[in-house]
């Protein structure tokens, strides 16, 4: 990476489904050895933690996730949670299905300011169906949840915005996604973490980056896609997006420019 120093990692775990006939324990607890070692300073479980939102599953996976060593933990449903009105389940045992959080990190930007990172996460499920919308009453709690003295934003939901290449045919994108991308992008977003589809993927487009997590613990994958995990490390230039194997630990990386931290591609080639 081109910055002088690792500013701050985001873990990226989704779809665990506990309690699935494919559900892997070996997986998880080799998902969670690889994150605690990578010492991130968020972790961020974007949905489908059980298979059908019972609540027994939800208990399961609360006890996986409690394993993550980490200072903050956002954590949202998926529709599979939503299942059965699992929902009920989710806000007893975890919290919140919707919410921000915020926290300060070293320098930003080649400039000696504190990196002020913000998430604003959101529940994009409907009652008892797999697809998803955010919805326009939504649009609101998005542009104003992230502040605009923040130096990185980071929006989380369950579903996809734009189609996942490798995953067959497309079903359950985000009703308004493209209303969605045009708020993220009027409001500088750099990231947005989703899960749902299985399969890994970073889509650049226009100046954020949406990434993708595959499946953490279960053998629900597609092709030769294994089930895997993602770390988002950021310095004061760079994104770097690993992709990691909660197989066997193989990774592959993608690096990309930090683009609200420059006025111009010239800049960051420079
Ligand atoms: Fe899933
Ligand atoms: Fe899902």
């Amino acid at each position: 990476m081109k910055g002088t120093e690792r500013r701050f990692t985001v873990a990226q775990i989704s779809d665990l489904h506990c309690g699935d006939l494919r559900f892997d324990a070996v997986l998880l607890r080799n998902c969670i050895e690889g994150v605690n070692e990578a010492r991130p300073d968020l972790l961020v479980v974007a949905g489908d933690l059980t298979a059908n939102g019972y609540r027994d599953e939800f208990r399961e996976a609360l006890e996986y996730i409690r394993a993550f060593e980490c200072p903050r933990k956002v954590v949202i449903a998926g529709n599979h949670d939503c299942r059965n009105v699992g929902y009920v389940h989710f806000e007893e045992l975890l919290g919140p299905r919707a919410g921000v959080l915020e926290f300060s990190h070293g320098g930003s930007c080649g400039k000696n300011l504190s990196e002020r990172v913000q998430v604003v996460a959101v529940d994009s499920n409907k009652s008892d169906l797999d697809d998803g919308e955010v919805g326009r009453h939504n649009y609101r709690f998005i542009e104003e949840g992230f502040s605009s003295e923040v130096t990185f934003k980071v929006f989380v939901l369950h579903h996809h915005l734009i189609t996942i290449p490798g995953t067959g045919r497309e079903r359950n994108i985000v009703w308004d996604a493209g209303d969605v991308l045009e708020v993220l992008r009027r409001t500088r977003v750099d990231i947005v973490l989703s899960g749902h589809k299985h399969v890994p993927y970073v889509w650049p487009l226009d100046r954020m980056y949406l990434i993708t997590s595959g499946t953490a613990s279960t053998w629900r994958t597609r092709g030769h896609i294994p089930p895997s995990y993602n770390l988002v490390e950021v310095d004061e230039e760079e994104i770097a997006v690993h992709i990691i194997s909660s197989a066997d630990g193989s990774r592959r990386t993608e690096v990309y420019p930090r683009w609200w931290c420059h006025e111009s591609f010239a800049e960051y080639l420079r």
